[in-house]
């Protein structure tokens, strides 16, 4: 299933094949020459790319999710929000298809989720909509990122992860606002206020559940960029920390069981 990849690490580089410098020239220079061309390359490498990406004819994206050029934009959002909620994830934690961010958040043990068999990760196969798939109160938290929009029934799912916590147990989940689709398989987005209503659905089920604040992070420009397949290094880091609740890129909620 194509999706960003998650990986809650600090920026990397630029990774694009188009976009590294050839080797033989810069191999033929020493020391700081060597990198006073690399980092001038790098300059020229931006300003083609800012180009390219900006231009008012380009429709086609410059890459699929931006995570080949580095970190893609979603991911930005979706690890600051995990880090805020860090001391939330600890002890035994479900998340789905990878423990891509529930041992980096501070879990002691972490069970994977996938409806895929043939996920050589999975600990525990099975539809999220199943009621049987989960095992009742054996979580202290769920990391369910980016997984809803697969799912037939996203309220139902919601029901069976907040049943799959024990007391005192949090979920946190992220959902796509603005994002390519990722084949047939891909039902859904979401706003803040629809994500709302349907996790209203999903706590009156569950007794003692509780709703957290909704957010929707994102701007206009970085709604652009995600589309355009450029990765957050690509952007001024500012435009990263300015969120207009216009243009959320993904959605977020912290959910508890009482
Ligand atoms: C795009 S991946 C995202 C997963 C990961 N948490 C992340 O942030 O990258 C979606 C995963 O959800 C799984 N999935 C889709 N529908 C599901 C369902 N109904 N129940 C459980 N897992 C499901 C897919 O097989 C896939 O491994």
């Amino acid at each position: 299933m194509a999706s960003t990849t998650a990986r809650p690490t600090a920026a990397r580089p630029t990774t694009d094949a188009r976009h590294s410098a050839p080797r033989s020239r810069g191999a033929l220079l020493a020391g700081p020459a060597r990198s006073t061309l690399r980092s001038a390359r790098g300059v020229v490498d931006r300003a083609r790319t800012v180009r390219r990406w900006s231009s008012t004819r380009r429709t086609d994206p410059l890459t699929e999710w931006g995570h080949h050029r580095g970190t893609a934009v979603d991911r930005h959002y979706i690890w600051r929000f995990l880090d805020e909620h860090r001391d939330d994830v600890h002890g035994d934690v479900l998340e789905v298809k990878g423990d891509l961010y529930a041992s980096a958040l501070g879990a002691s043990t972490v069970q994977i989720l996938d409806v895929d068999p043939e996920n050589p990760d999975a600990t525990l196969i099975g539809d999220l909509v199943d009621p049987a798939t989960l095992p009742a109160a054996a979580f202290d938290a769920a990391v369910v990122t980016q997984t809803l929009q697969y799912v037939t029934d996203p309220v139902t799912a919601l029901e069976n992860l907040l049943l799959a916590l024990r007391p005192g147990g949090t979920l946190l989940v992220t959902v796509p606002s603005a994002s390519r689709l990722a084949g047939q398989e891909d039902l859904w987005r979401w706003t803040a206020s629809g994500l709302r209503q349907q996790l209203t659905a999903a706590v009156a089920r569950v007794e003692g559940a509780e709703l957290g604040p909704v957010r929707g992070p994102g701007n206009s420009l970085t709604c652009r960029a995600f589309l355009m397949g450029l990765a957050a290094e690509d952007l001024d880091p500012r435009a990263l920390t300015q969120d207009d609740d216009q243009y959320p890129l993904v959605v977020t909620e912290v959910l508890r069981r009482g």
